[in-house]
């Protein structure tokens, strides 16, 4: 094989073969393909795109370049649930535990933040002791004893993937929905678990910006996880609005908690159980019901057996931000919008999130949503507080959010938080 000859398949608006892909995979891994090659490879697929097949070869390719998690010896049917990424989605942190409460195992291997999304490693580093990094060994006991574990993702899955996804991001090939499909299920399938639900956001605040594309993107996952043995299914959910009032690490533990106590906000309710749902059903536990679990107070236990496992103290105090800037209604009305990207980025700006992948996050930072869109206000009640131990980005996070919102004198129909669900 040569590198060359595969990218000029692909450039022409070929179909690769399954060889070719096995090797370009492969060969790439093993450095024996230059990141130059892969580079222009990733940019013919992108102008060219992949079939259902190629994308589900690719993906397996993927998946072979490392170690697969072998959770055979697991007691409990095993499911996880992946998101493509919002602002203010915690969803992870309270419907982990909340499923295990139920019966089933989820192993959710996570990431960092990077830009105005943040990572649950992130967000569950605000707690005092916990730790991201375990070994196989201790995932699968951890399985066992609780039944959930949060952690990062081990070197040796999908290496082929930490390569590509790095060179594609300095490359302008990150955009292409049979790479980013391929990306996010070898991740998925190497976890070794049996079945997945995937929550595809759709609006401002995600990668997929209208309902197209996020029901392509959703429709590509789902073939692939089809394809390798996976029950895969997805849910197309809203983000033009930031998901519940807090944007921020540690803000963001705080309401998953409030959620595990039978509480918090109610979109981040309606979306943790119906993912939670999605997820037992596919572990053949469709009996069980998730809401009595959260209110009886088996999620909460659960949430503090998971934390304690990993190190953390769950009755420990969080980080609270030095300083906070609180902006007010300028009218009275109807608030009508709230823009998703526009609250990430002002998050980020005030140190919820890295500008390098080196750097160190803010865990105090983050932003408070007060209103919500639908909510009634009047003039000079506070909209949103501004978290920061660096008083010098309040600036930056108010320019950010200049125009973000709207106030009107009548509501406006709300658009639904679930949009449309892919099998
Ligand atoms: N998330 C991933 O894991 N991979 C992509 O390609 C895009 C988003």
């Amino acid at each position: 094989h040569s590198a060359v000859d595969v990218i000029r398949v692909k450039r022409d608006g070929g179909r690769l073969s399954d060889e070719q892909i096995d090797w370009v995979v492969d060969a790439y891994t093993r450095g024996q393909v230059a990141d130059e090659q892969m580079a222009a490879l990733a940019m013919a697929v992108l102008l060219r795109g992949m079939t259902p097949e190629e994308t589900a070869r690719w993906t397996a390719a993927m998946v072979a370049s490392g170690e697969v998690l072998a959770l055979g010896s697991v007691r409990r049917p095993t499911v996880d649930k992946h998101s493509t990424g919002g602002v203010g989605d915690k969803i992870t942190l309270p419907l982990t535990p909340l499923v295990a409460a139920c019966g089933a195992a989820v192993p959710q291997l996570s990431g960092r933040g990077l830009g105005h999304t943040g990572g649950t490693l992130d967000k569950l580093e605000s707690i005092p002791g916990w730790r991201a990094q375990l070994s196989v060994a201790e995932v699968r006991a951890q399985l066992d004893e609780v039944g959930a574990v949060v952690c990062a993702a081990t070197e040796g899955l999908a290496p082929a993937d930490r390569k590509l996804y790095a060179l594609r991001d300095v490359t302008g090939t990150v955009e292409s929905i049979p790479l980013i499909a391929s990306s996010i299920m070898s991740k998925k399938i190497a976890e070794g678990v049996q079945s997945l639900v995937l929550d595809v956001k759709c609006g401002s605040g995600a990668f997929m910006k209208d309902l197209d594309q996020a029901r392509e993107l959703a429709t590509a996952l789902v073939e692939i996880g089809s394809a390798s043995g996976l029950r895969t299914s997805a849910l197309i959910t809203d983000m033009s609005v930031p998901l519940g009032r807090a944007v921020g690490n540690a803000l963001e533990v705080a309401e998953a908690v409030d959620v595990l106590r039978g509480g918090g906000p109610p979109d981040v309710v309606e979306l943790t159980l119906a993912l939670a749902r999605e997820m037992l059903d596919h572990a053949g536990l469709s009996d069980v019901d998730p809401a009595d679990a959260l209110a009886d107070g088996r999620a909460y236990d659960s949430w503090r057996r998971m934390i304690e496992a990993q190190g953390g103290d769950p009755a420990a105090e969080l980080p609270r931000a030095r300083h906070i800037d609180v902006l007010t209604a300028p009218q009275s009305g109807v608030l009508t919008g709230l823009d998703a990207f526009a609250v990430g980025i002002a998050a980020w700006r005030l140190g919820a999130g890295r500008a390098r992948k080196e750097d160190d996050v803010d865990h105090a930072a983050g932003v408070l949503c007060l209103a919500k869109p639908g909510d009634t206000v009047t003039a000079g009640q506070p909209l949103l507080e501004l978290h920061t131990d660096r008083p010098e980005t309040v600036a930056g996070a108010r320019e950010a959010l200049r125009g973000a919102y709207e106030i009107s004198g009548a509501d406006r129909r709300s658009t639904p938080l679930i949009l449309d669900r892919v099998v």
